[in-house]
């Protein structure tokens, strides 16, 4: 490894938190004109998570928070920043980042939420490995969580049984120490701001104030137009994944795991086949969970992580891509 690739910063801990009650395919059914066949063709859905309805953003993140540090061997008061990936935070105003650090009881340190949709975690992990880098930080909580439930236009079945509720979290800290050399080698970020409106909350911002009628026409919940996403995912994801992957000086041939953002089993299939890696090395857990959006990757990296599935040593490709359209990938030797 060249001096240049030495990673700055490592994984030391990942959790996650899902909320207990199940919302599945055949629920779906007597709620909107679907069926459990063709969630699961098109999507691979099987099954998502929904909040209690006392339960909010937060509280999710703060649960998946507690058992990254717990696995990282930290408390609150050891980290020195926490970053939120969320579209879904408890609050427009304040960063839902605030209430977690209240909640864990954490120092007077920097906390702040990253608008990247799905690929918000990614944004989050790229960031803070910026902040290890120049030393300026050392333990850094980074969390995906979103509770789109209440975002949804429970009425339009072809957006309301593609998203589930939940929190992922890693904590980042210094690299060094390791030999050979694990943690964060490559990130690659990007976004395009002309397909903005393609999968949009239109209203309750700036553009559209809220009125009685703009709430009458569900404009405050998730509008997507999902077959040019599935295109631009896939090409996007791809492209993405090559070229973090080049930045690391890697190939596909390198890659023990593929943890990408759970968006639709389709695309991972497209991607996988474009890549050359099998199906088989994409770690998978849409079929519980539903698109999670931000919270995708840190959960599907937890639960392979402690599953044993993933070991340390292990060369991770991390891709996500979500509304913006925003996108980017990382490489990671866990
Ligand atoms: N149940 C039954 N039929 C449905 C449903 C449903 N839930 N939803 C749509 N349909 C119908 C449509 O009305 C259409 O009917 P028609 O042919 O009579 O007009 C038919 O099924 C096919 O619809 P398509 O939209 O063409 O279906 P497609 O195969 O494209 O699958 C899907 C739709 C699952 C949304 C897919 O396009 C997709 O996954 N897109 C990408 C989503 C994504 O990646 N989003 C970005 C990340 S999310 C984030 O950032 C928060």
């Amino acid at each position: 490894m060249s001096p240049s690739l030495l990673p700055a910063s490592r994984i030391l801990g990942t959790g996650h938190y899902v909320p207990e009650r199940i919302l599945s395919n055949r629920d779906l059914e007597t709620m909107v004109d679907t069926t459990d066949d063709w969630i699961t063709e098109r999507t691979g859905i099987r099954e998502r998570r929904i909040a209690a309805p006392d339960e909010v953003t937060s509280d999710m993140a703060v649960a998946a928070a507690r058992n990254a540090l717990e696995m990282a061997g930290l408390t609150p008061a050891d980290l020195s920043m926490i970053i939120v990936g969320t579209i879904s935070g408890d609050r427009p105003m304040p960063a839902c980042a605030v209430y977690v650090q209240q909640k864990l009881g954490a120092p007077n340190i920097p906390s702040f939420d990253i608008s990247a949709a799905c690929a918000g975690f990614i944004y989050g992990l790229s960031i803070a490995d910026q902040f290890i880098r120049t030393g300026h930080k050392k333990y850094v909580l980074v969390i995906g969580v979103e509770l789109l439930s209440r975002f949804l236009n429970w009425k339009d079945r072809s957006t309301c049984v593609l998203f589930g509720d939940g929190a992922g979290a890693v904590v980042l800290g210094p690299a060094e120490g390791t030999s050979p050399p694990r943690g964060i080698l490559a990130t690659r970020l990007y976004s395009d701001g002309s397909l903005a409106d393609s999968l949009v909350i239109p209203g309750g911002g700036s553009r559209e104030p809220l009125t009685p009628e703009l709430l009458e026409q569900q404009r405050n919940k998730v509008h997507m137009s999902g077959q040019e996403l599935f295109k631009f995912a896939v090409k996007s994801l791809v492209s993405c994944a090559k070229n973090v992957l080049a930045e690391a000086n890697m190939t596909a041939d390198d890659v023990t795991w593929v943890v990408a953002h759970q968006a639709n089993v389709r695309i991972l299939t497209q991607v996988s086949h474009r890549l050359g890696i099998s199906m088989e090395r994409f770690v998978l857990n849409i079929h519980k969970y539903g698109n999670t959006s931000s919270a995708s990757i840190p959960i599907v990296l937890d639960e392979a992580v402690r599953s044993g599935k993933i070991q340390p040593n292990d060369t991770l490709v991390l891709c996500a891509l979500g509304a913006g359209i925003s996108w980017g990938g990382a490489v990671v030797k866990f």
